[in-house]
């Protein structure tokens, strides 16, 4: 396996990020988990920086400083609080989609979604009905003469009540036959609400809930591509988001092994060396996807690998650390609770097995 060392640059952004972490999410944590407040303060701070586009081009307001160190700077706002670490994967992710595949209307709002001028972008592609598989959504998207008119309930929407702009997948017919597209919807538009935010196990600094598009019409550029173009974007966004959280499954684990040596538990070879070869599993699939090289597997494996590892780490230290540990007041089973969902978000574990399989079958042939 390629042998990853991160450079000056990379370690540079994985340090500012760790030094905001410590001095602004590490103090106000308790707070967050107990009031669940979206902290656009913070989100403001942390754009300021450049850490809410690390890996999105300088045209735009990003650092461009590559997938490694925007790995770093994940794996450092999740080690501080797993909430904001996720809300910051989704905008980049969003951020990215637009980049890659917007057109220049499109493309004009990324600065915004990077210089905290709104706190984030929702990536609305899960449905009630159709989470690990989908391609079942029931959102349609209708052709008027002006644009198109969009209808549907996206669920689970990571800072859907918050964001500046969402990438809103839908169906569309085509010819007699129904195909996936995506939209570019900016916040305001006519036609869109929220549920109430979600009362989750974990994560409560981040914001989830479900969004309504009724009669939403949007402009014919709204469309991002072309028809039927929708289920590739989603899955090669998908492909680099699952870097994101294999990052902040990370981070998770590094804080796991902190409060271990707090509660005097030693890790042992076995532990540190699991978390380090998930590290790598990690850099690898962001040095391919840096390199324009196939990364599918590679992310997959090491999304697989990092988010199991973080929630065995945090139940193993939980089961060592007696009851205290169990209180809401400490940081410990905070983590445990929000290592959870990594291993369900971006594609669960069970999805991920599937594409490994599909990839090691296309790879072999
Ligand atoms: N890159 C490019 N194209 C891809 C691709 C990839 N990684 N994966 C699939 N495709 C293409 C295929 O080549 C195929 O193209 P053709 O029709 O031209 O052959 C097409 O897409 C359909 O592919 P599949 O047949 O593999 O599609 P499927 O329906 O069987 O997909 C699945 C199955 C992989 C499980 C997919 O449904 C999936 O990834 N599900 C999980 C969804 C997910 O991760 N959701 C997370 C939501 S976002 C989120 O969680 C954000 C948050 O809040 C943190």
């Amino acid at each position: 396996m390629m042998n990853i060392v991160p450079n000056s640059e990379h370690k540079a952004i994985g340090e500012l990020a760790r030094g905001l972490a410590g001095q602004d999410l590490r103090k106000n944590w308790a707070r967050w988990e107990e009031t669940h407040e979206f902290p656009v303060e913070t989100l403001k701070k942390l754009a300021s920086h450049g850490l809410m586009g690390v890996n999105v081009s300088k045209e735009f307001g990003g650092l461009e400083a590559g997938v490694v160190a925007y790995s770093n700077a994940v794996q450092a706002i999740a080690w501080g609080d797993p909430a904001i670490a996720v809300t910051m994967c989704v905008n980049n992710m969003v951020a990215e989609v637009l980049q890659e595949f917007g057109d220049e209307r499109q493309k004009a709002f990324i600065p915004k979604l990077l210089s905290g001028q709104t706190p984030a972008g929702s990536f609305c592609l899960s449905e009630a009905g159709s989470g690990s598989d989908a391609a079942g959504m029931q959102a349609n998207a209708r052709r008027t003469d002006s644009g198109y008119v969009l209808n549907g309930s996206k669920a689970w929407i990571t800072s859907g009540e918050f964001a500046g702009a969402y990438l809103v997948w839908a169906q569309v017919e085509n010819g007699g036959k129904s195909s996936i597209s995506v939209f570019f919807v900016e916040e305001g538009t006519p036609g869109v609400s929220f549920g109430a935010p979600e009362e989750k196990m974990g994560q409560h600094a981040s914001n989830t809930v479900v969004v309504n598009f009724d009669d939403v019409e949007v402009p014919a550029d709204a469309l991002v591509m072309d028809v039927g173009q929708g289920f590739k974007v989603a899955m090669m966004a998908l492909d680099g988001g699952r870097i994101g959280i294999a990052s902040q499954a990370l981070g998770i684990c590094d804080a796991l092994l902190e409060e271990a040596g707090r509660i005097g538990w030693a890790a042992s070879s076995y532990w540190s060396g699991r978390v380090e070869a998930a590290r790598a599993l990690v850099w690898r699939a962001a040095k391919l996807k840096e390199e324009k090289a196939p990364f599918t597997y590679e992310a997959s494996v090491a999304k697989l690998y990092a988010s199991e590892c973080a929630s065995a780490l945090g139940d193993t230290i939980l089961a060592e650390a007696g009851i205290e540990a169990a209180l809401n007041s400490n940081f410990l089973q905070k983590l445990v609770r929000d290592a959870r969902v990594t291993r369900i978000y971006e594609g669960t574990s069970e999805v991920q097995k599937i594409v490994i399989a599909r990839e090691l079958g296309r790879r072999l042939g």
